[in-house]
């Protein structure tokens, strides 16, 4: 089984841009998020804590103030990321465990599923 830490959704580049109408700012930040998880090792099985997967979403209903960013498990939604930002929540919400109240839109809960953070291999 591979370990899980955390997931990541950022609507980057949607297909109807609803919530980012600046595609370039929405495809930097996925370049962002994608090197940042690279270099800090943060997709390494070995890592104690799980790794850290990403995905670029279409749309996560969200819709504004975008590009958006859901990170599971927590169910915290962060809007107008830019790289800049994304590095942020990378170091304090991933690493550190501090939301970053100011840029957070949204938050979800799972609670369903909260604590089955494991994929099957
Ligand atoms: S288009 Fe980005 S959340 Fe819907």
């Amino acid at each position: 089984m591979t370990r899980v830490s955390h997931h990541l959704l950022l609507c980057a580049t949607p297909t109807k841009a609803l919530c980012c109408p600046d595609p370039a700012l929405g495809a930097a930040s996925w370049d962002a998020l994608k090197r940042l998880v690279r270099e800090w090792g943060l997709e390494d099985p070995q890592r104690p804590e799980g790794i850290v997967l990403r995905n670029k979403a279409d749309c996560l209903r969200i819709c504004a103030e975008g590009p958006v960013l859901l990170i599971w498990p927590e169910g915290s939604v962060y809007g107008g990321v830019t790289p800049e930002r994304v590095e942020v929540i990378l170091r304090e919400h991933v690493l550190a465990g501090r939301p970053v109240q100011e840029w957070l839109v949204r938050r979800y809960a799972f609670s369903a599923l909260h604590g089955l953070n494991t994929l099957q291999e």
